[in-house]
């Protein structure tokens, strides 16, 4: 999303056996590579590249090299295409906003990767850090992060935890209910302390990829409701209710409005939609209380490619846009801007990352090509098998990945180990688990020589991948393996056996 360069292809790899007819068993949107051996670059982080033997390699280290050192398998992070942007989103923001509030707080949302080498590059790239839960805190403690730069996000937060964010001085706890809000003003205020909290909002925005959808009520966990609820006398929202309550605790600072409408969002409405209502709800509010409420956080969301069709827009057509939106908000309610925030992660980490595995066990099923066309997997019966589907095992899975099983998620795959002058094999990546959704890419063309001891790289897993990640069949959690200037870093290390049973207190 963030400088990267056009689709790249080495000429001295071409695969001339590409470019050939579609399989029926394809979804509509997958196209037959024109290059095989080519790097659609916008799903890869900067510095991956074939090298002169045809090998992937990132920033000349070669996947060989990395396997032989750490292992499959194992998350390859470029450290520098994490900071390039990182600093791209806080510079693209800043710029957009400069005349509006001064420029923009830019929290990575930790929840997508977190690791202390990490929470380390956010800070010094300029950038804050998201959490959500105490153990999100306690990495932040760990890589040294001022408290000031930090906040706490969580539907459910513990006692705890809000103990926790006030001991670190934490810049803002965002409050989540009215329940939690009395928790946090009765915790501070027994500590004798001012706890800072912004109010989470539910606009009524949902957004998801293309779409959005701007509903009267929210029926989900978070936030505080903007809509009207009949059921109590004055007709206060759960919003309204909740500003009322904060400005009437001593133990609490009400910093300001939060909203978060949505994950892998491609187009700017439904951002500018809740900016809106938000910007309306927080005039109305300084003018029924007298009050200046100094921050409007719009969230995060903001998608990336994880196939050839997705195409995000760059941070910075997105700052623009709802730059333009809130300035005319602000003029048209007569109010002086509020400091924006914004909580990127999957836009700043998950193009960094591409996992790599080594190949197993393959076999081909034919399948009958589906009536509708939609690539959806056909009956396998005997008199009428038609078309090849080739499922290409690797040594991880849904553990390493939990996307494609969680939210249907698409991804593309490459042979990484070498090149290939073989034809396009309509192909599915599946994991090892005991599980037949363990599936890691579900439609993918690889040539179709691939065989058991190559390397795939599965680019655009930085976030919600390692994050998710989980032991399911005693499977060892992988590595994440930093790479910059050429030299690469364990940043988290691989489980061992011994991790596996270390929590089993034995018969
Ligand atoms: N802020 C809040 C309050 C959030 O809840 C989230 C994500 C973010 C920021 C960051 O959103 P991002 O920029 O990364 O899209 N596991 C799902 C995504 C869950 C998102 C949860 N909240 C996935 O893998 O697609």
């Amino acid at each position: 999303m963030i400088g990267v360069q056009e689709t790249s292809s080495s000429a001295a790899f071409k695969n001339p056996a590409a470019g050939s007819t579609a399989s029926p068993l394809a979804p509509e949107w997958l196209a037959v590579p024109a290059d095989l051996n080519a790097l659609h670059t916008p799903v890869w982080a900067g510095g991956v590249e074939r090298n002169a033997g045809g090998e992937l390699a990132i920033d000349g280290i070669p996947v060989s090299n990395l396997k032989e050192q750490f292992g499959t398998p194992l998350f390859v992070m470029s450290e520098s295409d994490f900071r390039a942007r990182a600093r791209a989103f806080k510079d693209a923001f800043d710029e957009a906003f400069a005349d509006i509030c001064g420029g923009v707080d830019v929290y990575y949302a930790g929840k997508s990767f977190l690791c202390t080498a990490v929470a380390t590059w956010v800070a010094e790239e300029g950038l804050r850090l998201d959490t959500c839960s105490g153990g999100e805190l306690a990495v932040a403690a760990r890589a040294g992060i001022d408290g000031a730069n930090l906040s706490l996000h969580g539907n459910n937060k513990s006692d705890a935890e809000i103990n926790r964010a006030l001991d670190m001085n934490l810049g803002r706890i965002v409050v989540d209910s009215l329940d939690e809000l009395e928790r946090v003003a009765k915790i501070a205020s027994g500590r004798g302390e001012t706890a800072k909290v912004m109010l989470r909002l539910t606009p009524g925005v949902h957004a998801h990829t293309h779409e959005f959808i701007a509903t009267a009520h929210e029926d989900q966990k978070f936030g505080l409701s903007m809509a009207g609820d009949t059921t109590d006398e004055a007709g206060l929202s759960a919003a309204e209710e909740a500003v009322a309550a904060a400005t009437s605790y001593d133990s609490v600072e009400l910093l300001g409005l939060h909203c978060h409408i949505g994950s892998q969002i491609f187009e700017p409405d439904g951002f500018a939609l809740a900016a809106q209502k938000l910007l309306t709800f927080l005039a109305a509010v300084q003018a029924k209380y007298s009050i200046t409420l100094p921050e409007l956080d719009l969230g995060g969301g903001y998608g990336i490619a994880y196939t050839p069709v997705d195409t995000p827009r760059p941070a910075a057509d997105i700052a623009q846009a709802m730059a333009a939106v809130v300035r005319s908000k602000c003029s048209e309610l007569g109010i002086t801007a509020p400091r924006i925030s914004i909580e990127p992660g999957r836009a700043i980490v998950g193009s960094s990352t591409f996992t790599l595995y080594e190949v197993g066990t393959l076999k081909t099923v034919r399948v009958d090509a589906p009536a509708d066309g939609d690539g959806a997997a056909g009956e396998n019966t005997a008199k009428n098998v038609t078309h090849p589907r080739r499922y290409v095992s690797v040594d991880g899975g849904m553990s390493d990945n939990a996307r494609p099983v969680l939210y249907d998620a698409d991804y593309s795959a490459i042979l990484a180990s070498r090149t290939s002058a073989a034809a396009p094999q309509l192909s599915r990546v599946v994991g090892k688990h005991c599980e037949s959704g363990d599936i890691v890419v579900r439609d993918v063309y690889l040539p179709e020589d691939v065989a058991a001891g190559d390397l795939l790289a599965v680019p655009g897993t930085g976030a919600y991948c390692w994050a998710l990640s989980s032991n399911y069949n005693y499977l060892a959690r992988p590595g994440v393996v930093a790479v910059r200037n050429g030299a690469p870093r364990l940043i988290v290390r691989g489980e061992t056996e011994e991790d596996l049973l270390n929590r089993d207190m034995g018969a």
